[in-house]
Order: structure tokens, then sequence, then C-alpha cells
């Protein structure tokens, strides 16, 4: 049995999976382990669509989504309450973020591979696929499956120095953090861009060469 440390640190974002099978009785307890992670005013508003269909599966593909995303991938798609009101802080999408960790640390636990998917079509197409309702956003896909790829290791940018300041945020330790501001809105306004226009498939092939493969 691995240590929480062992579980942690072994997680890593897996994009290529074998086609062994995964038993629904696994998926239940990776589910289950969501059920248990905090949620802001214990909403507990998360849920979960388990993707089988492959026609569903090729929908979504066509309108656009993370590059190694097939229609044998395995899917659980993860959405959200959104009625909360702190938006400040966004609290619908933390919330479903501390159940995707859980979900991604038991999977590991369980040796079954994940990778954390929100390269995703627009809320209002995807919702109507998945016939999700108005009042839950669509957050992000957990790709999994079992895996022979072993060891995959993205090295980590900073150490515990370099992230921990104590009493105000520290500007000297973070160098290079932020981009250009010019830049992010250029980004994301490309991204914006991209997800309204029709997917031909010239589109696709362009926009798939600025899409961050590891
Ligand atoms: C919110 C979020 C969205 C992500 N979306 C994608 C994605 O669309 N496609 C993808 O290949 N990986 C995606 N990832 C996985 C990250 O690329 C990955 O976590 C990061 O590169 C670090 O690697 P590791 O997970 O192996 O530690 C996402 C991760 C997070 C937390």
């Amino acid at each position: 049995m691995m240590s929480l440390d062992e579980i942690i640190q072994n997680r890593r974002s897996v994009r290529e999976f074998n086609n062994e099978e995964v038993s629904d009785e696994i998926v239940r307890e990776i589910v289950q382990a969501g059920l248990f992670a905090p949620s802001a005013c214990n909403v507990c508003g998360t849920r979960v669509i388990y993707i089988k269909d492959k026609q569903i599966i090729k929908r979504i593909i066509k309108l656009q989504t993370a590059h190694f995303i097939n229609e044998n991938t395995k899917i659980l798609c993860i959405v959200y309450d959104n009625s909360g009101d702190n938006r400040e802080y966004k609290e619908t999408a933390l919330s479903a973020a501390a159940a995707i960790e859980n979900m991604l640390l038991k999977a590991t636990q369980l040796n079954i591979a994940t990778c954390w998917v929100a390269n995703l079509p627009r809320q209002k197409f995807l919702k109507e696929i998945l016939n999700v309702p108005r009042n839950f956003d669509i957050i992000s896909f957990i790709c999994f499956g079992r895996t022979n790829i072993k060891n995959k290791f993205v090295p980590r940018k900073y150490n515990v120095n370099d992230i921990l300041y104590i009493d105000k945020f520290d500007t000297s330790k973070t160098i290079n953090l932020a981009p250009p501001r010019l830049n992010v809105f250029l980004r994301r306004l490309a991204r914006g861009i991209y997800l309204r226009l029709p997917k031909f498939s010239w589109i696709v092939k362009f926009a798939r060469r600025f899409e961050r493969k590891f």
C-alpha cells in the first residue's frame, strides 16, 4: 500500500492508455473519493458523468478537445452546481477541483492512470451534448485508464523556498512568473476566437500546433 506522500508524488498526467478494462467497481471507488472532498458551504455539488458512448465522444472530438482523446478514451466529466454566491473566489471551480484532485489521488492508489483535461469545447455545446442543466458548470474531464507508461515525470519549476512567503507576497522570489499582460490578452483572445470558429480540419490542424503537448 502506497503512503500518502507516495500517492501524491506518483500521480502524473498520462495521455496514453492501453485497452485493459477498468471495472465499474473501480470507477465507483474513484468517484467515491470525490465525495469526501471539502466543498464551499458543504454544497456537495459535484456530479460525475461517465461518458461511455463512443458516439458522444466523437461529437466532442469534432468540437475540439485535447489532442490525445479518441473514441476509446475513458472519460469522467466533472460538473458542479453553480448557484454559489462567492464568485469572487470562484467557489464553484474550487470545490470541483478539490473533488477532482481527490479522485486523481484515489485513481493513483488503484494503479489507474489519469489526466485532468480542461481543453474542452464551449460550455454551451458540451452541456447540450451531455444534457447538463443550466445550474451546473462543466469543470473538467478526467481521462483515465490502464497504461504501459512508467515514471513519466514533468519536473517542477520551484522548491518550497521559492513559493513559501512570510507575511507578504515576496516579488523578489517570483521572477518571470507573470508573462507580459499583452501576451496573456492575446492568448485569451485567440482561444476565445478559436472556440467560436467552425472546426474545419485545417483550422484544427493549425490550432493543434499551439496546444502544449507533454
Ligand atoms: C486545470 C487543469 C487543466 C488541465 N488541462 C489539460 C489539458 O487540457 N490537456 C492536457 O494534456 N493536460 C492538462 N492538464 C494536465 C497538466 O498539463 C499537468 O498537470 C502538468 O503538465 C503537470 O504534469 P503532471 O500532472 O504529470 O504532474 C491540466 C491540469 C489542470 C490542473
